[in-house]
């Protein structure tokens, strides 16, 4: 179990490119099983969950190249269709073979991806979708075996705008008969990516980043070539890093846009950002101001994936913040390890009372999520002393050489 060490106190500054989105990638390789031939994807960060996903490919039959970035898998002699259970295990997003397999290969056999680290995340709105496909799925000793002949297109309406589901069902449309419709989608930008992926390999998809998105069913698929966007939330993650420890930092490789939500409630915590074409500059304020209300809510709303860090932000600011984390019930594990370094936290269910505090103390904490991982990282380095963070397996499934960028930026950070 790998573990960081941080000596607090140190400005965060200077400049740094964002690499590619995690969450763009998962979906997007999955999607490669799809055209039966060569693709080839840029600005792949180096991440756990990017290996598993290269394992489960080559499991599949799949020959995956990757170098310096660049990801180059041929799904040609794709033979295979069961996910191996233990990388199912490792990484609950496989579930997103579902529909990429159904559509290509007409089975697939993956393990039920149990609870994780942030809530039990079912997976029942993308089983009745696909099922409203056409889909045969039995759920069996732990396993789900699906089969389809031919997935049809039809008018599907999601409970809820989850990321996952639309993206399986946008998966699984590509080859369906007709056109299928999915309503309430979800809106990130991560499924705008995917919709741009898919149609450079000839798929016909259209209005993500919208809440309705069509697809119409295709009979053959072309190789593809495609640059990931940047990670909207490894960025605001350095945001935070610098705002916590009253630095100043120039981000390259970045889309405003995405972080609108963001933005909006760094400003209102007192810090200057000055936006360019694909770059940014944030100056922290000497004192963070109290952020009134943070809500976590689907794109474009505030992102659950950042409620963690803007937590520990607010550790340190001159009054009290109310925060709601609507995504995902039980992802509040960080709280606690933030009152070790003295914070004052009260959480309730699904709200948590943050008073700002003078100052963070170094302690021994341990990271139970990735974002909550990387919230633990923020405060070690504005804490007094030094930080040990236990597990830090976590953080390296979504963060690339976390420890090497912000020792450049000027933190004392560690790997043991
Ligand atoms: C994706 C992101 C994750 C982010 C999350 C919310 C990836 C690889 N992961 O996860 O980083 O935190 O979006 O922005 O892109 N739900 C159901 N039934 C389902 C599916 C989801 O009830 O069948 C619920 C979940 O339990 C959760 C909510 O919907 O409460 C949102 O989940 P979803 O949007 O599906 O998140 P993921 O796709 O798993």
């Amino acid at each position: 179990m790998g573990k960081l060490i941080i000596d607090g106190g140190n400005r965060i500054g200077g400049e740094v490119r964002v690499g590619g989105a995690k969450n763009s990638v998962l979906p997007i390789l999955a999607a490669t099983v799809l055209n039966g031939g060569i693709n080839v994807v840029h600005d792949i960060p180096k991440l756990l969950d990017v290996d598993i996903m290269e394992k489960i490919l080559t499991a599949l039959g799949c020959s995956v190249k990757r170098e310096n970035g660049t990801i180059v898998v041929d799904s040609k002699d794709l033979t295979e269709h069961e996910i191996p259970e233990e990388l199912v295990r490792q990484m609950r997003s496989s579930i997103i073979f579902l529909g990429a397999m159904l559509s290509r290969f007409g089975k697939v056999k993956v393990s039920y991806p149990g609870g994780c680290e942030i809530g039990p995340r079912p997976i029942d709105l993308h089983l009745k979708s696909l099922r409203e496909m056409g889909a045969k799925i039995e759920e069996k000793h732990g396993f789900l075996n699906c089969e389809a002949t031919k997935l049809r297109g039809c008018d599907i309406q999601l409970d809820f705008p989850s990321v996952g589901a639309t993206e399986n069902i946008m998966l699984a449309g590509v080859f369906a008969e007709g056109t299928t419709i999915i309503r309430n989608a979800a809106r990130e930008p991560e499924i705008i990516d995917l919709e741009n992926f898919l149609n450079a390999m000839g798929a016909r998809v259209s209005g993500a980043g919208t809440a309705t998105i069509r697809v119409e069913g295709v009979e053959k698929l072309y190789d593809v070539e495609h640059n990931i966007i940047p990670d909207r939330i490894v960025a605001s993650t350095y945001l935070v890093a610098t705002a916590i420890t009253k630095g100043e930092i120039v981000l390259k490789n970045v889309i405003h846009e995405h972080l609108q939500s963001i933005l909006y409630k760094l400003r209102e915590s007192g810090c200057i950002i000055q936006t360019y074409n694909h770059s940014l500059k944030l100056i922290a304020p000497k004192k963070i101001k109290a952020i009134e209300s943070i809500r976590t809510l689907p794109y474009p709303g505030y992102p659950t994936d950042m409620q963690a860090q803007m937590m520990t932000l607010m550790t340190l600011s001159d009054g009290i913040t109310i925060i709601t984390e609507n995504i995902f019930e039980n992802r509040y594990k960080h709280a606690n390890e933030l009152v070790r370094m003295g914070a004052n936290i009260k959480v309730d269910g699904r709200i948590a009372v943050v008073k700002g505090v003078p100052k963070l103390s170094g302690a021994t904490v341990m990271a139970h999520d990735l974002r909550g991982g990387a919230a633990l990282i923020l405060a070690g380095l504005a804490a007094e002393g030094s930080t040990i963070i236990e597990n830090i397996k976590h953080i390296e499934r979504g963060y690339e050489n976390i420890d090497g960028i912000l020792s450049l930026l000027g933190a004392k950070i560690k790997k043991m």
